[in-house]
């Protein structure tokens, strides 16, 4: 189904565009938060995403079931008609669908839990975005979000595909390589970044503009604009930046670094600027009663799904923030509605470079400010990011390119070069030992390693 002119819109709207969209994970904790907004841009004339098909894995079903029952209640609370449905079967979600939003978890919670625990045993910091951890995902995620895309090539040609499932950069830098569809990732981060700062300027988030540079995860604020005035500097001064330090757990021996930079980096720069800390802080957590992160969020998850299962509840509920992610959906709604409404908007994604990011191959997968459209993100030229940072993020890079390229083809070697060069894991040694481990843990989602060795 194109996307189509409605003729009859809420509260006085007198047209507004009307599409379907198709969820793959739809079982996820966060899906609820995506039909909230979207039933927000419904009441507020902006898109009616009249169908909605989420769409899971077997063993996901059960809870897509929970959450579709949950967000039925959600939307007929507010009186808002798109219809929710559910499927296992991709071709019917995609059939006719004009946006498709990809937020999967290969291997489930589980997966994620073996990605943070095997670095740890290593001595390595374990997390399902970076190092060796967000490297076993790639492995796993990749391969199936390529044939993802090879079906929606088939049912859905000229249908988007917003990529939120991590790594992120990654998945996005092999979608926008290996699958022949219009795509983009996302992430929650730079919108995070911004909401902080338009709270703590206590203006509208609308007001307010950032340029972001860098990579998924490794991306950096290096400009703010409210209402097109230029206030970068006094952000450094406030009181909201050690807030920030703080919230961020750089603490302020790092503000002085960064204030000399300029940059609000996000917070996953920790890992490799605060690396002994990060790697003590996990050690910690997995020897006592909290655990890996994995752990903490299936303890969140448990109670979340409680409360969706639960008949009488009909609204987001509070301990949804606990989970993560805020404001996901906001950053893609707003990339939908830029593009069915041909109504630019600057948001930060993960696109293809094209000179944007300069130090960063044009042809590489970099995150950074765009202008979207109804033709989809345009990248923003962004100024060169300084030496202090640029070296990390290029090297990040260098492995992300051949994360991918392991990930495509199953080469050991490739998988081996790497880690190896991934500034997070250290020499030969580790890396071959962590690298048999991954593939040994994983080998039932690794087909494209199977029977190989190192
Ligand atoms: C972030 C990251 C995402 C991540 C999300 C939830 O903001 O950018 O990559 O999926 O948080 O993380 P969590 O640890 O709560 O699953």
């Amino acid at each position: 189904m194109p996307i189509r002119v409605l003729c009859t819109g809420p509260k006085g709207v007198e047209y507004m565009k009307e599409f379907k969209l198709a969820v793959l994970g739809g079982g996820s904790s966060y899906a609820p938060e995506l039909i909230d907004g979207i039933a927000k841009r419904y009441l507020n004339g902006e898109f009616h995403a009249r169908e909605i098909v989420m769409v899971d894995v077997p063993e996901g079903r059960e809870r897509m079931e929970t959450v579709a029952s949950f967000t039925r209640r959600m939307l007929a609370k507010q009186g808002v008609p798109c219809e929710i449905k559910t499927t296992l079967d991709r071709r019917e979600a995609f059939d006719g669908a004009s946006f498709v939003i990809s937020q999967i978890r290969v291997g489930g919670m589980l997966a994620r839990q073996r990605d943070e625990h095997i670095p740890l045993k290593h001595g390595l910091i374990g997390q399902e975005t970076t190092g060796a951890g967000g490297f076993a995902n790639a492995l796993r995620t990749i391969p199936v979000s390529l044939e993802f895309a090879r079906e929606m090539k088939d049912a859905c040609p000229e249908a988007w595909l917003l990529n939120f499932s991590n790594p992120a950069g990654l998945v996005t830098e092999a979608l926008t390589r290996y699958a022949d569809i219009k795509t983009f990732g996302l992430c929650n981060v730079p919108i995070g970044i911004k909401m902080g700062i338009a709270k703590a300027l206590g203006v509208e988030p609308s007001r307010v503009s950032t340029d972001v540079s860098g990579l998924n995860h490794l991306s950096f604020v290096t400009g703010i604009w409210v209402d097109g005035k230029d206030v970068t500097g006094a952000i450094f001064d406030s009181p909201l930046f050690e807030h920030y330090l703080k919230v961020e757990k750089y603490g302020p021996e790092m503000g002085r670094f960064l204030r000399r930079l300029r940059l609000i980096p996000a917070s996953y720069l920790f890992y490799h600027w605060c690396a002994e800390r990060a790697l003590k802080e996990q050690l910690a957590d997995i020897s006592g009663e909290k655990g890996s992160r994995a752990d903490e969020v299936m303890r969140i998850e448990k109670d979340l799904f409680e409360i969706y299962a639960k008949p009488e509840n009909d609204s987001l509920p509070e301990i949804l923030k606990k989970r993560g992610g805020a404001y996901y959906s906001d950053v893609a709604l707003s990339c939908i509605s830029a593009i069915v409404n041909n109504k630019p908007a600057v948001e930060a994604l993960n696109v293809v470079n094209r000179g944007a990011v300069p130090g960063i191959k044009a042809d590489s997968v970099v995150e950074v400010s765009c202008m979207v459209d109804g033709r989809g993100p345009h990248p923003l030229a962004q100024k060169p990011l300084p030496q202090e940072v640029l070296g990390l993020v290029q090297q990040v890079k260098a492995y992300e390119n051949l994360a991918v390229q392991a990930a495509v083809t199953g080469d050991i070697e490739t998988a081996f070069f790497a880690l190896l060069n991934h500034p997070l894991l250290p020499g030969a040694d580790t890396v071959r030992l962590v690298l048999r481990d991954i593939l040994e843990a994983n080998k039932d989602h690794l087909p494209q390693f199977a029977g190989k060795s190192l």
